[in-house]
């Protein structure tokens, strides 16, 4: 595995221009790791970081042979109702019902009166993956004693779409938390400083448009198979419908679970994931440059988000400034890296694929201590290396005692000498 990994990233072409050249921030995260700090006492002012811990994200280390990404299989579902509680069923799916291609409809309606926002300032972490690990356990037990449930990654699918389009990414960075527990490395998402900031300055303008999205599902989703959207309804964010799939990247078995707004209602559609759609809304599209604008930044992000799960449709409402959506068009995301080939220096779905596997690989190289406890924090910057800090019994602890004492005593099960 480190061979794979030092392959594609360090000893590859350029060798010194992929080195990290700034230690990882301890101003902002306390470090309680010893190790970093000794290697930081050790280190002289104009020393590097050894290479082995931190990772490049440049593009041309990720330009190589598409990895073996094994079509999803959904393992289950769970639903979040309209106060956030945790069901694991499928109450909350909903049905495509295709509009007409120029419908008209108005996406700022019911936003002052009809819509119940969830509030994006309450971090949900894993919990709701861990509540569906826990009453699916069945379905995962592995006989690996040393990984009970004989997966490598639970994480959500938004994370990796982050690290799909990281070596894309000129903006915003990430902070990625991993814990590993029994063999299983669980990684979880911290709001950078950045992130808190742009969510609690955001204008009046961009809350709306936010809104505009979740609308527009409402006018092309039903309850029932046969039902029909009702757009007078309230709009409420709580609610979701989630899949939960398994798949392999490159040698990383990976579970994660990912928002889906609807399925096709026919019931001659293929099984999930494959009968799952995704809707999107975008600005109409004028000039040639909006159109390469189009595919380079808001594709490459609906590509990645929608391939991880396998779901095979996307369906975009392009709307005029006034937020009337003016016209409808189908993607099938196994064609998105056709359409965007006429784009001169446009992002490959290659180097996507590969940056998250020897991410895995790294993460897995890194963590090494089995320990809820214990935090390794990845960090990313555009235009820098990915770099960790390491953080024990701190605020950045993710995995909670009601997830750790279940899966501890599984551990201790699969690890028991067989009766006699
Ligand atoms: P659009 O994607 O049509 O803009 P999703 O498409 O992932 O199902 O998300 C539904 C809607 O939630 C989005 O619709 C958008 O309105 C809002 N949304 C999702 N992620 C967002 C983000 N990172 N920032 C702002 N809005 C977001
Ligand atoms: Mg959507």
């Amino acid at each position: 595995m480190d061979r794979h990994y030092n392959k594609g990233n360090f000893n590859s072409r350029s060798h010194q221009s992929h080195l990290s050249q700034e230690r990882p921030s301890s101003k902002r995260h306390h470090e309680y790791d010893r190790g970093n700090e000794m290697h930081a006492r050790r280190a002289r002012p104009s020393e590097c970081l050894s290479p082995s811990q931190t990772l490049s994200v440049s593009r041309q280390f990720y330009d190589r042979d598409f990895p073996v990404y094994k079509q999803p299989v959904e393992i289950g579902y769970f639903s979040l109702d309209s106060k956030r509680n945790f069901w694991n069923d499928a109450r909350q799916l909903r049905y495509y019902v295709e509009p007409e291609r120029c419908p008209n409809f108005n996406l700022r309606d019911g936003y002052h009166d009809r819509f119940v926002k969830r509030d994006d300032g309450i971090k949900e972490k894993l919990d709701h993956i861990l509540k569906w690990i826990l009453a699916n356990k069945h379905k995962l037990q592995s006989r690996d004693a040393i990984c009970p449930l004989g997966i490598d990654f639970v994480t959500w699918r938004g994370h990796l779409t982050k690290l799909l389009t990281t070596p894309y990414e000129t903006q915003d960075g990430w902070l990625l938390a991993v814990s590993r527990l029994a063999g299983t490395f669980y990684i979880s998402e911290v709001e950078t400083e950045k992130a808190r900031r742009d969510r609690e300055n955001r204008t009046e303008r961009h809350e709306e448009m936010m809104y505009w999205g979740y609308k527009f599902e409402q006018y092309t989703c039903a309850d029932d198979a046969q039902g029909s959207p009702d757009s007078g309804g309230v709009v409420n964010t709580n609610e979701a419908f989630c899949t939960v799939v398994q798949t392999r990247l490159s040698e990383h078995k990976l579970l994660f679970s990912g928002e889906v707004d609807c399925r096709e209602a026919s019931s001659c559609a293929p099984a999930a994931p494959a009968c799952y759609i995704e809707m999107k809304t975008s600005a109409e599209i004028h000039t040639p440059k909006q159109r390469s604008n189009f595919h380079r930044y808001k594709l490459l992000k609906w590509w990645a988000q929608s391939f991880l799960p396998g779901v095979p449709k996307i369906v975009a409402g392009f709307r005029d400034s006034d937020g009337q959506v003016v016209q409808v068009e189908t993607f099938k995301t196994s064609q998105i890296s056709q359409l965007i080939k006429t784009e001169y220096n446009c992002w490959k779905p290659t180097v996507c694929m590969n940056f998250c596997s020897d991410f895995l690989s790294f993460v897995k190289k890194t963590v090494k201590e089995d320990d809820p406890k214990l935090v390794y924090l990845f960090s990313w910057e555009p235009h820098k290396d990915v770099t960790f800090t390491t953080h024990r019994d701190s605020e950045y602890t993710f995995l909670p005692n009601w997830f750790v004492k279940e899966i501890t005593g599984l551990h201790r099960e699969t690890n028991a000498p067989p009766r006699a």
